[in-house]
This record gives structure tokens, sequence and C-alpha cells, in this order.
């Protein structure tokens, strides 16, 4: 299989790949990429060997399994491949186009986008029956959600394919149509939405918005640190994708996300956002 991107989710789907057995192609970009990638598949495994979860061996055998390259061409043998590179359309296109000449016809083409159309991915390649999407979420070695988003044109082999193997992952797979949002997406921003709105209107610290949904109402994380770990840029693209789908308010994207944007503070990949990070 080959994986496109290794930024925080590509790497991750690598690893989970590659923790199932499967031979992974990784493509970055440029050689500090490729650097970056490995450095969160490393990272990462440690973390899963420090958790009980992998073995040394285990590691070693997980992290051997994944060549890495700079060249789309290398991926001439994959039977998938899993594109997760940024959220631009033009550049997603322009990677699926010369993997329609590079793969053969029954290769399947996955995109990992959170907030652009696969339809709309699907019908610039030459295969759009073979087109699906595979959400992942963040992080995406530990959460068991994937949504498997067909189109209209999707062939419905591919659809029970792609299901299938994200079973064989261990993951839990669910099949949506293709609209903004998909389903989890759909029902999170507008709550993490609303925090940003009651954060930036000043009614509580950003510790007790937090404190309220972890302690009162079991989640994980609070809204603000969850923003955090998804990328106020990742999470601005999202909203703004099902407002201008649905013109719903709950969706307008609060003011503080955009600003915060502009002043770099993207959350935990620069180091700040509604928090500080070492
Ligand atoms: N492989 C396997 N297991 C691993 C691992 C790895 N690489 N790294 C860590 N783990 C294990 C740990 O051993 C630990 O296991 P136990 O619970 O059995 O001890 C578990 O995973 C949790 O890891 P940590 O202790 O490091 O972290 P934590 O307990 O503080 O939890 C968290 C962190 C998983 C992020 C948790 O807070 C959480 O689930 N938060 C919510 C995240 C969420 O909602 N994500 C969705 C965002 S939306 C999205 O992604 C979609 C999009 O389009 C943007």
């Amino acid at each position: 299989m080959g994986v496109i991107g290794l930024g925080t989710m590509g790497a991750g789907i690598a690893e989970v790949l590659a923790r199932s057995g499967v031979s992974v192609v990784a493509v970055e970009i440029d050689d500090d990429g490729v650097h970056r990638g490995r450095g969160h598949l490393e990272h990462s495994t440690e973390r899963a060997v420090s958790g009980g979860k992998l073995d040394a061996d285990g590691r070693t055998a997980l992290l051997d399994r994944i060549r890495y390259t700079t060249s789309l061409a290398e991926l001439s043998d994959v039977d998938l491949v899993i594109e997760a590179i940024p959220e631009n359309l033009e550049a997603k296109s322009d990677v699926f186009a010369q993997l329609d000449k590079i793969t053969g016809p029954d290769t399947i083409f996955v995109s990992n986008t959170s907030s652009l159309s696969i339809t709309e991915i699907g019908v610039r390649t030459a295969r759009p029956g073979k087109v699906v999407g595979m959400h992942f979420f963040n992080p995406a070695p530990i959460l068991k959600l994937v949504e498997v988003v067909r189109t209209v044109v999707t062939e419905p082999d591919v659809v029970t394919d792609v299901v299938a193997f994200a079973e064989r992952l261990g993951k839990t797979p669910v099949v949506i149509g293709d609209r903004a949002g998909f389903i989890a997406n759909a029902l999170l921003f507008g709550y993490l939405n609303h925090a940003v709105r009651m954060y930036e209107q000043r009614y509580a610290t950003r510790e007790d918005l937090d404190a309220a949904m972890r302690f009162g109402c079991g989640y994980p994380m609070g809204p603000l640190a969850l923003l955090d770990l998804i990328g106020l840029d990742t999470a601005y693209e999202i909203l703004d994708t099902m407002y201008h789908q649905s013109r719903n308010r709950l969706h307008a994207p609060a003011p503080l996300l955009k600003q915060m944007i502009t002043a770099g503070l993207l959350g935990r990949k620069t180091g700040q956002g509604f928090y500080t990070y070492d």
C-alpha cells in the first residue's frame, strides 16, 4: 500500500498499516518531509512501546515495513494508495493525475481529506469508480474510527473492499455518503466552534471550559485542548466547508479562530494555540 504525505495524519496512517503487517511505500515531497515523517513514526511507536502496546521487536518489524521515498513512481505496484497531503484540491488532483499514469487500473485511490469533497477529487481522476474516502481520526494509531466515504459513482465492490481493509487494520469502519463533515466532524465541530465563541466572549477561562466537558461529560479532552490537537487551521477549513455547504450559523467559524491562525497560533504543531506546548 502507498501513503502520500507524512504529516500527523499520514504518519499515523502509515503506522496503522505497518502495525497490521502491510508493507508501506511512504512518499513525501522532499528529504526534510521524509525526515519529519520518520520522526513522527519513531516518536509514536516509542510511546506504543512505553505504554506496553508493542514490544521492541514488534516496533523494529513495524518500522522495517515502511520504505520512504520522495518519488511517486515507486508506487507503481501498490494495490491501494492513501493520500494525506495538505487540504488543497489542486494539489490532490495533481497527485492523483500522476498516480493514474503510474499505477495499474485497479489500484484504489483513497483520500484522507476531512474538508474536501471526495466526489470532486474522484471526478478529476481517470477512475472515479475506484476513488473513496478513508477518514482516520487523530491520533490515528489510537482512535478506532474510520469513515469510509463513498460517492455516487464509487463502485460498490470498492466500498466493500475498503471496509474489509479497515477492519483488517483493527479499525471500526462506518460508511457515509459524500457530505461536508461526513458523520463525526459534522456533529463535533459545531460544539468545538461554540466553545471558541464562549471563550472569545470571556464567559469562562480556557481551563474551566475544558474542565466542564472533561469532568461533566466524560470527554477525554476539553474542546480547546482538542482544537489544539486537531490544528486550528484544519479546524477552520472543516468549519468553513460545512458552513458553505449548509449555511448553518453553527458552523460559521468563530472570528478568534481566524485571528489565531493569522498570528501563527495553530495549536500543538506550532507549539502554541489555546495552550502553550514545549
Ligand atoms: N499505538 C498504540 N497505542 C498507543 C500509541 C501508539 N502509537 N501511543 C499511545 N498509545 C496508547 C497508550 O499506551 C494509552 O493506552 P492506555 O489508555 O491503555 O494506557 C493510550 O494510547 C492513550 O495514550 P496516552 O496515554 O499517550 O494519551 P492520553 O491518555 O492522554 O490520551 C488522547 C490522549 C488519545 C489524544 C485522548 O485524549 C483522546 O482520545 N482525545 C480525543 C481525541 C479526539 O477526539 N480526536 C478526534 C479529533 S477530530 C479528527 O481527528 C478528525 C479530523 O478530521 C480533524
